[in-house]
């Protein structure tokens, strides 16, 4: 690639150069064949824009808010693990980069950077932690206690991930977290780098396997709900009738997300459950979206079917690879002017404007053979 980067794509390509292949492997993963991580992608293909013209769009106002913060626009980072695989400087680069920009950042609890580095990075940043439910619950509460205390402003809970997907080539490459780094929020045991012996399977899959409650059910999310008082978002929702029981348990978001296909393939792209679950939630709680966006028109389309604010994950971590704190700032910069175009161009000066009749769903006609 030459010259700066200048779309996601770019980005993605410069870390595909630079990154160590094991590490972008696991970045760039889906589970098993990938059918979904393809699909997160050109669902969005699918549904059209259908601009309004003549609506005076010299002035613009992309800002927002997420449960009930403030944020520049309505893109935020989703958590990704391990990201001082991707750069030096890690979570505390992008807690940096989201502050400078104005956005949120979830931060992994399986981080690279301890909660509380991650808030002395850019202590006046937004930030949310998202959690991981232990087999042992006093690890679990000490999380959410910690990110009550270092200022966090809500937890994302992962409820798809009871076991780790298959992704293919994490087996094939054996992944594991190189040795010089740890999960920080936990001390040795469970930090994953003092382990050798993962066999031949994903280094990740074994520690989740080993530690993650599989048993994870809607109990525990009641109990959550008593044990902090920050807003909650259920992370990983693809159905309308959990959206339903989420809300009825008084979480304060759902996330629609299928974990960047990571998890189960073959479930469908996020942008296209989205609808059903707003419509099921009927505005009682934020809907949040995550999975596959890359573009300016993607956010759109995703606010256009009613999600508040949208998540990226991949994204942010070509950005750590090509400059760290500075290639995560230009990653969100890119997608913030890229979404002013398309609200301009869809006639939208500010974010209220964005509704459903600015999209329709184009089927993808299959001649006959
Ligand atoms: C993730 N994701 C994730 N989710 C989570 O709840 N906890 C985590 O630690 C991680 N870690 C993680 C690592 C990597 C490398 C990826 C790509 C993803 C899922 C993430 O939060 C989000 O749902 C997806 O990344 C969104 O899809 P895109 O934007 O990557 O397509
Ligand atoms: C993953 C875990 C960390 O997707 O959520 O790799």
């Amino acid at each position: 690639m030459s010259g700066k980067p200048v779309c996601i794509a770019d980005f993605e390509k410069y870390a595909e150069k630079f990154l160590p292949k094991s590490v972008y492997d696991y970045y760039r993963s889906g589970a098993d064949e990938q059918e979904t991580l393809a699909d997160n992608i050109a669902a969005f293909s699918r549904w059209k824009l259908y601009p309004r013209v003549l609506r005076d769009v010299s002035v613009m106002d992309l800002s927002t808010s997420v449960l009930g913060q403030k944020v520049s626009m309505p893109v935020c980072v989703a958590a990704t693990a391990m990201q001082r695989m991707a750069h030096a400087d890690g979570e505390t680069a992008t807690a940096k980069a989201c502050h400078a920009i104005g956005t949120g950042m979830m931060l992994s609890s399986w981080a690279t950077s301890s909660i509380e580095e991650v808030a002395e990075a850019a202590p006046s940043g937004l930030r949310w932690l998202q959690l991981y439910v232990y087999k042992d619950r006093e690890l679990t509460r000490s999380l959410v206690r910690r990110a009550e205390r270092a200022g966090y402003k809500g937890v994302f809970v992962t409820v798809d991930t009871p076991i780790l997907g298959r992704r293919i080539d994490d087996v094939r490459n054996r992944f594991q977290l190189p040795p010089h780094l740890r999960l920080k929020n936990f001390s040795s045991e469970l930090a994953l780098s003092t382990r050798k012996d993962f066999g031949e399977n994903s280094g990740l899959a074994v520690y989740v396997a080993e530690t993650i409650d599989a048993s994870l059910n809607w109990e525990d999310i009641k109990w959550l709900r008593e044990l902090t008082s920050l807003p909650i978002v259920v992370k990983g929702i693809l159905r309308a009738d959990d959206a339903k029981e989420a809300v009825k348990i008084g979480v304060n978001g759902i996330l629609v997300s299928n974990h960047g296909a990571r998890q189960l393939d073959g479930v469908p792209a996020t942008i296209d459950v989205l609808p059903e679950i707003v419509e099921a939630v009927e505005g009682r709680v934020e809907v949040f979206l995550d999975g596959g966006v890359r573009k300016g028109t993607d956010v759109l389309k995703a606010l256009a079917l009613g999600a508040k604010a949208v998540f990226i994950g991949r994204p942010v971590l070509w950005g750590l690879a090509y400059q760290g704190e500075e290639g995560a700032k230009e990653v969100l910069r890119v997608l913030k002017e890229e979404f002013r175009l398309a609200m301009a161009l869809t006639g939208c000066h500010k974010v209220e404007e964005i509704g459903r009749s600015l999209l329709r769903r184009h089927e993808v006609l299959f001649s006959k053979m």
